[in-house]
């Protein structure tokens, strides 16, 4: 990552950078209010801070910038005023979409000042990092020409400023994620994608194992074969192991790497497939996390495993009607080959339930239908523990990354009842999102608490907002990070 976040003992009328960023909340009257040190600027333009901010009616919502030159009255060459909403609300969530929203504003200008951190008690420098570094994030693997995008240093102004490098390894995390989810699906094959894997581990101290189509059918990972047939890459099965001395429990997480989802003999249509190279989104967010567990030094074990393939329909691909057996015995009929991806996470949660984990979690772009549920800004979480749900919100919002508990109810499973096999593949079309989830339950043994994010709505973005900008988001990578640490006692 280009942008660098440093620490700066200079005051805000004397530093010098191409920007001063000053937060201000929005009022119940319609007006702002300059954040500390704020006021102290305006002063020392004369007044005209306040005087333009008023007459270019800006209301300081979340995320609204204005930029105004600061005609010599600062060292700084313009003023940036960026919008927290209102006092009472504002906290790191807000920071880090103000600093994001900033950063996509000033990405033509090399060196800017913030104050932003000090809006918040606490965590707020960790948050404003996250939020400069997350906002200036570009996908430029396969630009020729990297248009005007200079912002090289961030220079945090003011005390307060702590907790930055957890902000930055989490904005690192998530750029990881993010780079791997923009690359097209033919630069980032599920064999590939095991080699960034392998690569990763190496440079952050884990152990990484990977398994191939021999070892996979040795032990009768079906799902995963069964779904990866039809193509010319052949699948991958990714472990990545974090064990450190100082673990007081053990994780596990596991993310759905379909590198690339044309559906199938049960083929998509042409529209928005492009889009299905984010297939791979929950194993790019558990990589992500992976990569900075043991920089943060969490002290949890955390078990990481990837079931990796392309869905294509090749001539000896998986048929709709096939029949096929998964890691630990279950049969399942393939009535849709769309539906695959809880077909190889299937393998995936049967064998990590195998490794005694204290709780569990999966992460997959699995079904359009959450979408229609839930919007494309929040995730749906489903549990079979009510504390490890409460947890899992409660590290969303730590993280600036919103879920809502979906149901497991127990009579839908009648839709599930296959006449050939153990279990179909597909429910009735309405509430497919809880019949999808539904067929991983019947994987997971009593005794492991689970849960399940799908992030199908959430993993890519279509307009540029605050610290998103288009493309892959690398949701999960931040709220799995924060889970991980809670449950490591940090
Ligand atoms: N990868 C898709 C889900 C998806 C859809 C992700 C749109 C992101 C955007 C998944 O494999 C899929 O195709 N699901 C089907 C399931 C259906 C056939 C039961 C779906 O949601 O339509
Ligand atoms: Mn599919
Ligand atoms: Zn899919």
């Amino acid at each position: 990552m280009a942008v660098a976040i440093e620490v700066s003992e200079e005051s805000p009328q004397a530093v010098a950078c191409d920007a001063l960023v000053v937060g201000a909340h929005s009022t119940t009257e319609g007006g702002f209010d300059l954040v500390a040190p704020g006021p102290a600027v305006d002063e020392a333009t004369e007044g005209h801070l306040r005087g333009y901010l008023t007459s270019a009616g800006f209301k300081a919502k979340l995320g609204e910038v204005v930029i105004l030159p600061s005609f010599g009255h600062l060292v700084a060459q313009a003023i940036a005023v960026t919008g927290l909403g209102p006092a009472g609300t504002a906290g790191a969530s807000e920071v880090r979409r103000a600093a994001g929203a900033a950063a996509r504003h000033l990405s033509g200008r090399a060196v800017v000042a913030s104050t932003l951190h000090s809006a918040v008690e606490g965590n707020g420098a960790a948050a404003a990092a996250e939020g400069y570094l997350l906002g200036s994030y570009r996908f430029t693997a396969y630009k020729s020409r990297v248009g005007d995008h200079k912002l090289e240093r961030v220079l945090f102004l003011g005390s307060g400023a702590e907790a930055i490098e957890r902000g930055v390894a989490y904005a690192s995390a998530t750029a990881l994620a993010r780079d791997l989810i923009n690359e097209p699906g033919s630069a980032l094959t599920p064999e590939l994608l095991a080699e960034r894997a392998v690569e990763l581990a190496a440079g952050a101290n884990l152990d990484c194992t990977i398994w191939d189509v021999a070892e996979m059918s040795e032990r009768g990972f079906g799902g995963i074969l069964g779904v990866g047939r039809g193509s010319a890459n052949p699948p991958r099965f990714i472990q990545v192991h974090y064990k450190p001395p100082s673990a007081t429990v053990k994780l596990a997480i596991i993310g759905k790497g379909v590198t690339f989802d044309t559906g199938g003999l049960s083929l998509k249509d042409a529209r928005n497939m492009e889009e299905m190279k984010t297939d791979m989104s929950g194993a790019a967010a558990v990589l992500g996390a992976m990569s900075v567990v043991d920089q943060l030094g969490l002290a949890a074990e955390v078990m990481a495993f990837i079931p990796a393939t392309e869905n294509m329909p090749g001539p000896t691909a998986i048929k709709p009607g096939d029949v096929i057996a998964h890691y630990g015995g279950t049969t399942s009929e393939v009535l849709n080959t769309d539906a695959e991806g809880r077909l190889i996470l299937a393998d995936a949660l049967a064998f990590a339930s195998q490794q005694k984990p204290a709780a569990m979690v999966d992460l997959a772009t699995l079904t359009g239908s959450i979408m229609l549920a839930l919007g494309r800004k929040c995730s749906g979480l489903f549990a079979t523990d009510d504390a490890l749900a409460q947890e899992l919100i409660a590290a969303g919002e730590a993280a600036g990354e919103r879920y809502w508990r979906m149901p497991l109810f127990d009579d839908y499973n009648k839709e599930l009842e296959s006449e050939t096999a153990d279990i179909k593949n597909i429910g009735t079309r309405y509430g497919g999102s809880i019949f999808a989830a539904l067929f991983l339950k019947k994987f997971v043994p009593e005794g492991v608490p689970w849960a399940h994010l799908d992030i199908a709505g959430t993993a890519r973005n279509e307009t540029a907002t605050d610290e998103v900008p288009k493309g892959g988001t690398g949701v999960g990578t931040r709220t799995l990070l924060e889970w991980i640490s809670s449950r490591a006692g940090a």
